[in-house]
C-alpha cells in the first residue's frame, strides 16, 4: 500500500513513519515544516528506498492536488495540525487554517483521486472536559473547549461528512494525550522534562488537578495501523491509554526520575477554557481490531526522560529561535498565580 502521511515530521507522524517506513508500505510523507516540524525527527528512516518526503502546506490546494497526482496514493493518514492548545488560544488564525480548511483541501483531494482508506487522526479533546465517573465512548457529544479542539471537532465532523455524503472510505481516532521521544517541549510531559533537566521553574496552571489520559506515542501508532487495515468505513475510534492522571502527579513524577526538587514546581495563572478532565473508553478499538495499549506508563515515562537525557543536542536545535519568543509569550503574563 502506498500511503500520503501528512505532518509525518511532527512528534506522531515520524513516529509513524519510523515505524512504517522500513516495512512493506510505501511512505510518502507531505509536512510544511512549521515550528513544530522537524527533519532531525526522521533521520533513523532517512534514505530508505520507499520513503519520499515532500515539503507543502495542506492549506494549498495546488500543492495537495500535485502531491496526489504525482505519488497515487492508495491511502491517507491525516497528521498534519496546528497542535497546542496553548499557541491556539494566543494565535487561533492558523490553528483554524490548518486544521479546519488544511483538512478539507485533503478531503477534496483524496475525494478527486479516489484513495481506498482515509484515516483522519483526531483527538478525544473534542468531547470537551468530562465528568467523573464517566468515560466518553466515540457517541459522546461533541463539546470542544478551545480554538485547537473546537478546530479539530470541526474537521472531524467534516471527514465524517466526506463518507456520508461522498462515500469517501474514512475513519476517524480520536486519541488521548500522547508521550515518548520527539515531542516539542511545549506540551507538558517534554517541557517538564527539559526543564527539570536545566534545573529551571515548572509552570503548573491552576491547581494542578486537571487530569489527562497518557498514551504512548507507539501505542497510538499502533492503533493508527489497526484502524488503517480493520477499522469500518464511517467509523470513530478512541485511543485511550488507560492511565489518568493529575498533571501534579505527572510532574512529580518526572522531578523523582531526573532526581530534581519538588521547590522547582511553580504555580502559575490557569489556562483560560482549561478542560478540567479527559477520559475516554477505546472499548471498540480493542473489541474490533485486538488493540490494546502496551506501554505501562512508568516504563513509557522513564524511557522517554532517558530519551530528553541523550538528545540534549535535540532539544536545544527546537528551542532555539522561535521557540524562546514563544515561550515568553506564553509564560510571562502567567507568573502570578492568581
Ligand atoms: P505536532 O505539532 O508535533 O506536529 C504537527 C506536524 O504537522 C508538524 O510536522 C508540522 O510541520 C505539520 N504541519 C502543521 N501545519 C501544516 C500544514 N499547514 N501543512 C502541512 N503540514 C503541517 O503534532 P502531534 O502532536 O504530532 O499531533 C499530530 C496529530 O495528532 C494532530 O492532528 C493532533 O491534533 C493529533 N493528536 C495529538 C495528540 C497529542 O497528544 N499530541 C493526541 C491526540 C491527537
Ligand atoms: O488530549 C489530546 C490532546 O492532548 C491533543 O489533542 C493535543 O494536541 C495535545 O496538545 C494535548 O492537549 P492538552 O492541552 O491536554 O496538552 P498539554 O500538554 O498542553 O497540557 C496537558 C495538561 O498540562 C493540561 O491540563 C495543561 C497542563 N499544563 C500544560 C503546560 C504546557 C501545565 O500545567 N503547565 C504547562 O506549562
Amino acid at each position: 500500500m502506498k500511503i500520503l502521511v501528512t505532518g509525518g515530521a511532527g512528534f506522531i507522524g515520524s513516529a509513524f513513519v519510523r515505524m512504517t517506513a522500513g516495512g512493506a508500505h510505501s511512505i510518502v510523507n507531505f509536512d510544511k515544516l512549521t515550528y513544530a516540524g522537524n527533519l532531525e525527527n526522521l533521520k533513523p528512516i532517512e534514505g530508505l528506498p520507499r520513503y519520499t518526503f515532500v515539503l507543502g502546506d495542506i492549506c494549498d490546494a495546488a500543492a495537495v492536488e500535485a502531491v496526489f497526482a504525482e505519488h497515487k496514493p492508495d491511502a491517507v493518514v491525516h497528521f498534519a495540525a496546528e497542535s497546542h492548545v496553548d499557541r491556539s488560544i494566543l494565535s487561533p488564525e492558523p490553528v483554524v487554517a490548518t486544521n479546519f480548511m488544511g483538512s478539507f483541501q485533503m478531503l477534496e483531494a483524496a475525494k478527486r483521486h479516489g484513495v481506498a482508506r482515509y484515516t483522519h487522526v483526531s483527538t478525544d479533546e473534542v468531547y470537551g472536559s468530562i465528568d467523573e465517573p464517566h468515560d466518553a465512548d466515540e457517541t459522546w457529544p461533541l463539546v470542544a473547549s478551545s480554538p485547537y479542539s473546537s478546530s479539530k471537532a470541526g474537521s472531524d465532523l467534516l471527514a465524517l461528512s466526506y463518507f456520508k455524503t461522498f462515500k469517501l472510505p474514512v475513519v476517524v481516532t480520536r486519541a488521548s494525550n500522547n508521550y515518548g521521544p520527539y515531542q516539542f517541549p511545549e506540551k507538558l510531559i517534554p517541557l517538564m522534562i527539559s526543564n527539570a533537566l536545566d534545573h529551571q521553574p515548572l509552570p503548573i496552571y491552576g491547581d494542578g488537578q486537571q487530569v489527562r489520559d497518557w498514551l504512548y506515542v507507539d501505542d497510538h501508532c499502533r492503533a493508527i495501523l489497526a484502524v488503517l487495515t480493520k477499522g469500518r468505513e464511517g467509523e470513530v475510534y478512541n485511543v485511550g491509554g488507560s492511565r489518568a492522571l493529575a498533571n501534579l502527579d505527572v510532574v512529580k513524577r518526572i522531578l523523582e526520575i531526573t532526581g530534581k526538587p519538588e521547590s522547582l514546581m511553580v504555580t502559575v495563572k490557569d489556562r483560560p477554557g482549561h478542560d478540567r478532565r479527559y477520559a475516554i473508553t477505546s472499548e471498540k478499538l480493542e473489541r474490533e481490531t485486538g488493540w490494546r495499549a502496551e506501554m505501562d506508563f512508568e516504563v513509557g515515562l522513564k524511557a522517554t526522560v532517558d530519551w530528553y537525557r541523550a538528545n540534549r543536542e535535540w532539544v536545544s536545535h527546537v528551542k532555539s529561535g522561535a521557540y524562546r519568543a514563544y515561550y515568553e509569550q506564553n509564560y510571562s503574563n502567567r507568573l502570578s498565580a492568581t
